[in-house]
This record gives structure tokens, C-alpha cells and sequence, in this order.
């Protein structure tokens, strides 16, 4: 089956993201040769997890943007110091934009900066949160106030994930890929799955190689994003029950 594979493009930051049936068994082709130790962060609703040539441990977050929080980090920071993991190693986040904005932080705080490599579950993941670097984590005062920019190392959607995705975490990614439409006015609609999934991604790469730290163009990618922000904060949508 084919693999797209999409560059963003960033100097030394370049990586590649892997669009795909089955491309999480490619996961060796992303890990940075250093690695001695994984750690995977996942939740347990996703079902998918990779085969990895080096020792690993797999840490379950909650699930839920009450858990998208510095308390899981600090949980996190623990996991690691217990596990032994190095600067040189890698951490592995498995899941939607939840997971993956979750261990893109945890790891670019961990000895201020270890690699971290993305397996996006979600269609959300795959277009948008999976990509581009932008890593946080939620405050009772907003969302994702507290974070960093902090590439991956690679990143891989793998289709096979989207058959255990709800219908309503589907039609949120469906969302997403018409913000793609709005912005480049490409009929997205005409393409199948893969190659719709591989074109945003493409779109998102090419936004972000222009403008890294959103200081300018970067920012039509929040299109939508802003007043939904705003809806979730009035609604308690994200502070939870805790
Ligand atoms: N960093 C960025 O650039 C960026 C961009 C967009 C969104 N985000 C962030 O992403 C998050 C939203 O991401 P999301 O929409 O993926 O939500 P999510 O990660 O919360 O996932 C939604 C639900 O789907 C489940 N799920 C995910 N993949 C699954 C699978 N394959 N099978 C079964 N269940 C699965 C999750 O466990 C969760 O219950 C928000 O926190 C948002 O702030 C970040």
C-alpha cells in the first residue's frame, strides 16, 4: 500500500511525516539514531501501539482536556526519572492532538530537550496537532497557555487508526481539513482519504516552514480556533471536574 511521505522543511529540524496503511511498523525509519530507551504516552482508547527494537514502557494518560495539564506532566517528568530515560533517547506519543501536544511538551522540558516522535491516532492529529511543533499543555485560565515550540524527530498517520476513531472525533477532523479548504481553496472533497489526509498535511508543512513561530503567516492555521477557544473557556469546556 502507499506511503505518502510529506517533508517539513526546517533546516536541521527538517523531519518527515508518513501518511499511510500501516505506517507505524515504519517507526524505525523516524527514531533518532541516538535512542537507547523509549517511552511510549498513550491513552487507553487507542488501540494501536508500536513494535519498537529498544527498550521501552508505555505510560496511560487520562483521557480528556482536564488531563491535557501540567499535573500529567509532572506525572510524566517522574515516569521518565524512574525509567531512566536520557536526553539522547526518545519519547513516543501515541494518540490524538490531546497525546501528542501532552508528550510534545513533556519532552521538550525533559533535560530541556529530548526527541519526541508522534504516531497521530486521530484525524485531528494527522492534519493538524501531530505537526509543526507547538506543544502545551491547559490552565484553569485558558488552553495551552503553558508550552513550547518543539519539532519532532518524524511523525506517522497511520490510516489503520481511523477505524476505531468515533464518528464524532471523524466529523472534528472533518473540520480541520475544511479549514485546508478555506485557506487554499483546493477541492479536498475530490480526493480519497489518504491522499485528502496527505494534502493537508503538505498545506500544514509548507505554512509551517514559511513561518516557524507564527510570527505572521503561521496564524491562519488558528482559523476557527480562536472563538472556539473562547466557547470552551466560557463553557468550563477544558477545567473539568478538578
Ligand atoms: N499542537 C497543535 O498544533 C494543535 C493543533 C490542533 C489541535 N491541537 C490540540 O489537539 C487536541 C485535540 O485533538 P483531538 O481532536 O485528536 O482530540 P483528543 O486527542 O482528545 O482525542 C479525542 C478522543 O478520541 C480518542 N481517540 C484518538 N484516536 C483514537 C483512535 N484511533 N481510536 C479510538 N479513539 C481514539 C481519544 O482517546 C479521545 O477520547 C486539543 O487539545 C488541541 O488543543 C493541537
Amino acid at each position: 500500500m502507499k506511503t505518502h511521505r510529506i517533508k517539513v522543511a526546517l533546516g536541521d529540524r527538517s523531519y518527515s511525516v508518513l501518511v499511510g496503511h500501516g505506517v507505524i511498523d515504519q517507526i524505525d525509519e523516524v527514531l533518532p539514531k541516538s535512542a537507547k530507551r523509549a517511552v511510549v504516552i498513550t491513552q487507553s482508547t487507542i488501540t494501536l501501539q508500536p513494535e519498537l527494537n529498544i527498550p521501552s514502557t508505555t505510560v496511560v494518560i487520562g483521557n480528556g482536556e482536564e488531563h491535557k495539564s501540567l499535573q500529567t506532566i509532572e506525572m510524566l517528568a517522574q515516569k521518565f526519572a524512574e525509567f531512566g530515560l536520557t536526553r539522547n533517547d526518545v519519547v513516543i506519543g501515541v494518540g490524538g492532538g490531546m497525546v501528542t501536544d501532552i508528550a510534545g511538551f513533556a519532552a521538550a522540558s525533559w533535560h530541556r530537550g529530548t526527541a519526541v516522535v508522534h504516531v497521530a491516532t486521530s484525524l485531528v492529529g494527522m492534519v493538524d496537532a501531530a505537526i509543526g511543533g507547538k506543544t502545551g499543555v491547559n490552565i484553569s485560565q485558558g488552553k495551552n497557555l503553558v508550552g513550547a515550540f518543539w519539532q519532532p524527530s518524524g511523525v506517522l498517520c497511520d490510516l489503520d487508526s481511523l477505524k476505531t476513531l468515533p464518528q464524532r472525533e471523524l466529523r472534528c477532523g472533518l473540520g480541520e481539513v475544511a479549514k485546508y479548504h478555506f485557506l487554499t481553496g483546493d477541492d479536498l472533497l475530490a480526493l480519497e482519504m489518504p491522499e485528502r489526509i496527505a494534502r493537508c498535511v503538505e498545506i500544514k508543512a509548507k505554512i509551517v516552514a514559511a513561518d516557524e513561530r507564527e510570527s505572521g503567516s503561521r496564524a491562519l492555521l488558528n482559523y476557527g480556533h480562536t472563538l472556539a477557544h473562547a466557547l470552551e473557556r466560557s463553557s468550563n469546556f477544558f477545567v473539568g471536574s478538578r
